[in-house]
């Protein structure tokens, strides 16, 4: 596929989404957003005989995303404003919702909008260098893309809030700390190494992969009775996969399964 702001690398069954702006550190614009919405539709149905994991990140040793494109976002009126919202919010929804997990590699900025986009992947890997935070309330803004939802569901909602309300950007090592990130590695190892996880759960059965994804998603917004039902309907539904019988018969007779996703 032929992108102006994007690089998507098809080979092998872990794919590389590079959001290639560096000019504006990677900024998201009208046409960028689009862009995502259209590469994560191919990912989607790219799924399970070509993609089997996903890595986002940002082109340049600088920056992931350094949020929304301000200079195009400050032009919009409110109801424009509401539909630039909605529209990242739905692009990045896509992104939690595809049917492989999805590492964030966050290799500098990761700002506003930027950290959103992160939020929204399975789990982030950082760079030593990278930076993250919410600065919105500094543009007399809040986040828009879904920061208010995802940050304190990562974090815990207290440290979200004091996140939110400074607008302050903290390091990798306190990213760390705070379990927002799950690893920080030097910038030259970081895209290899969420590359890596996703090769080691690309071995493991696709459909169960993107049933765990789907339960422990929907399940996290439910109660706890209906959550463990959401959680045996799926263990059921995988009885009538081809890769359940492989992945046990693979057990038994003591040879690595060969799954096909079927
Ligand atoms: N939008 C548009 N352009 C941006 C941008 C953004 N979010 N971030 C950086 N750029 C542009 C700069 O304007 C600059 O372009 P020019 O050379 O044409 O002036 C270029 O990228 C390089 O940036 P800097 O010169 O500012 O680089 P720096 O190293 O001095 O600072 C930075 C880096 C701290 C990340 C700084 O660029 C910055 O603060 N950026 C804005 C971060 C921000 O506020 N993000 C939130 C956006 S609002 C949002 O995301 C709302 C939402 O939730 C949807």
């Amino acid at each position: 596929m032929n992108f102006q702001f994007l690089k998507l690398e098809t080979e092998g069954r872990v794919w590389t989404l590079t959001l290639n702006r560096p000019d504006a550190l990677n900024a998201l614009n009208a046409a960028l957003l689009n862009e995502l919405g259209e590469a994560l539709t191919f990912v989607e149905k790219s799924f399970p005989k070509q993609c089997l994991g996903l890595v986002i990140t940002g082109q340049g040793e600088k920056s992931f995303v350094a949020g929304a494109d301000i200079k195009e976002m400050r032009g919009l009126n409110p109801i424009e404003a509401e539909t630039f919202a909605r529209r990242g919010q739905s692009v990045f929804r896509q992104i939690e919702k595809l049917p492989v997990p999805v590492i964030a590699a966050v290799n500098g900025f990761a700002l506003g909008g930027g950290l959103e986009l992160a939020l929204a992947c399975d789990f982030i890997y950082a760079s030593d260098n990278a930076r993250m935070g919410l600065p919105e309330v500094s543009l007399g803004l809040i986040p828009g893309f879904g920061g208010t939802v995802r940050l304190a569901r990562t974090i815990g909602l207290n440290q979200a809030r004091e996140l939110i309300f400074t607008g302050d950007m903290i390091k990798a090592d306190q990213a760390l700390a705070l379990g927002l990130a799950n690893k920080v590695l030097p910038q030259a190892e970081l895209v290899a190494a969420a590359k890596k996880t996703l090769e080691t759960i690309a071995t493991r059965g696709p459909l169960a992969v993107q049933s765990s994804k789907k339960a422990a998603l929907e399940a996290y917004d439910q109660d706890v009775d209906l959550g463990l039902k959401t959680e045996s309907n799926a263990f059921a539904n995988l009885f009538t996969t081809r890769d359940m019988n492989e992945g046990t018969a693979a057990f038994v007779e003591k040879r690595k399964a060969a799954f096909t996703g079927e």
